[in-house]
């Protein structure tokens, strides 16, 4: 922490009951809104390192559940057995690689580009990343199904929460106390699903 900065308070507790980041508190806010979670689920974690999401996860849906846990990098810390975790590019991987976990109740996602400092570049590449996750979601989400996604807010953002509302009975906008004022992150949630898993009938490689 640099002199004079604030102590964080969401770092400092997240240290304290063990959790890889603060990021956790986001999403335990998400969950008590959108009642996200219960013991038996299996979620798709996407963006999941360092792993604070997925140990909350892993928690919640306990030993009967699954979490499916993917990111570029490794997650740090230990998880259990019903935590699958694999390193992969959510952009670069086929569809079929990911839906062969699946189906989902719930898809998640918190991936976030490296930022430039220029808000329309990162802003893009985060909707790129929300669109990805979007279509992970319609080839692996079962009906009825949760989805969450954090996007930095910008241009694409009004077609991709209209893609969301073709998709989902309810599309809510979260901004949790956990994200920082300054951060142009919200969370789009996607509530009840409104149809079953498909994968799509071309198809599907690397985007881009
Ligand atoms: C804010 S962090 C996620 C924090 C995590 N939810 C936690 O609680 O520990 C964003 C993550 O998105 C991941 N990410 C970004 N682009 C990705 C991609 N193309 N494929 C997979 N993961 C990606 C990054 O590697 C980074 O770990």
């Amino acid at each position: 922490m640099k002199p004079g900065n604030k102590p964080d308070p969401f770092t400092a507790k997240a240290h304290k009951e063990g959790f890889a980041a603060r990021s956790v508190y986001k999403l335990e806010e998400i969950d008590r809104r959108v009642k996200l979670t219960r013991p038996g689920l299996r979620v798709l974690d996407l963006g999941a390192a360092p792993g604070s999401w997925t140990q909350y996860l892993a928690t919640k849906v306990g030993p009967r559940g699954l979490v499916v846990a993917l990111d570029l990098n490794p997650l740090r810390v230990a998880v259990p057995k019903h935590v699958r975790a694999a390193e992969l590019d959510i952009l670069a991987c086929p569809l079929t690689a990911i839906a062969e976990h699946g189906p989902f109740d719930a898809v998640v996602s918190d991936m976030a580009p490296h930022t430039s400092g220029v808000r329309e570049a990162d802003a893009a590449r985060s909707e790129e990343l929300v669109e990805r996750a979007m279509l992970i979601a319609d080839a692996t989400l079962t009906k009825g199904g949760t989805f969450i996604a954090k996007i930095f807010q910008g241009e694409g953002f009004e077609a991709l929460r209209a893609a969301l509302r073709e998709r989902y009975e309810t599309v809510k906008i979260l901004k949790p106390d956990a994200s920082r004022k300054e951060s142009t992150e919200i969370y789009l949630a996607g509530l009840s699903r409104k149809h079953a898993p498909k994968l799509p009938d071309a198809p599907t490689g690397p985007v881009g």
